[in-house]
């Protein structure tokens, strides 16, 4: 038996506290009676209803995919452009976890499990990622310096947790930095770099926690192991 709330959360349609929300709201049904217990506990043979519509259980599928440049990162394009769902063969209604923009290459997980793509979102969850970025000149030791204590972006700091200089080739003035942070607002990399005077002329992701991209060449994906699963669940926690 599992809490209402977890149960609706971990379907996808909603939040944890946005279920809460739902539930108080006289919006859930169980077994097509109205329920508003937060507390209330249910099996998988309940049928739950939210809004009107039944929760669908579903088998969770989890991918990471090496995106590649020149794809949109959402479920859907209203352009019609290829999005990184059409590179999974599923029959699943599978969305990425968070964002990559449109030029930006790498990983990125897929999964129709809405509890843990919730929680992995989360800003406070504090998952690491890792981008490796070239940028369109030499960076200087005071500009890295200035990087590792964090820079200011609308109101808001965004301290790396690890910054390293790849390399540099004074010859041509373009270098490559890597950056880990822990938050995932839109443009991050290219907002902190071009705050310092930069350009990032290409960006990867190569480190989503402890998951990297191993052989996966651009365009490939693969399923998470269960044990990869569990071990993203207890990042979040
Ligand atoms: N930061 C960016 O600027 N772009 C991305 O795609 C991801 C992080």
């Amino acid at each position: 038996m599992e809490r209402l709330q977890k149960v609706i959360a971990a379907s996808g349609v909603a939040s944890r506290r946005k279920a809460e929300e739902l539930i108080l709201a006289g919006k859930v049904k169980v077994n097509g009676e109205l329920c508003r217990e937060l507390g209330t506990k249910v099996s998988g043979d309940d049928v739950i209803m939210v809004n009107g519509e039944i929760l669908s259980k579903e088998d969770k599928v989890y991918y990471l995919l090496n995106k590649p440049r020149g794809v949109v990162s959402t479920a859907s394009d209203d352009l019609n452009r290829k999005t990184i769902v059409d590179y999974i063969d599923t029959d699943k209604r599978i969305y990425p976890v968070g964002r990559l923009d449109y030029d930006t290459t790498g990983l990125i997980l897929l999964t129709n499990d809405g509890e843990l793509a919730n929680l992995l979102m989360h800003p406070t969850n504090g998952v690491e990622k890792t981008y490796v970025a070239k940028l369109n000149k030499v960076i200087t030791s005071e500009d890295i310096r200035k990087l590792k204590n964090g820079i200011e972006i609308d109101g808001i700091k965004c301290i790396p947790t690890r910054v390293k200089l790849r390399s540099k080739d004074v010859e041509k003035d373009k270098c490559i930095v890597e950056v880990t942070i822990v938050e995932g607002r839109n443009h991050i990399i290219k907002n902190v770099f071009m705050k310092l005077g930069y350009l990032v002329d290409k960006l990867t992701r190569i480190k989503y926690a402890d998951l990297t991209l191993d052989n996966l060449k651009s365009g490939e994906y693969r399923s998470l192991t269960i044990k990869e699963v569990k071990r993203l669940y207890e990042e979040t926690k």
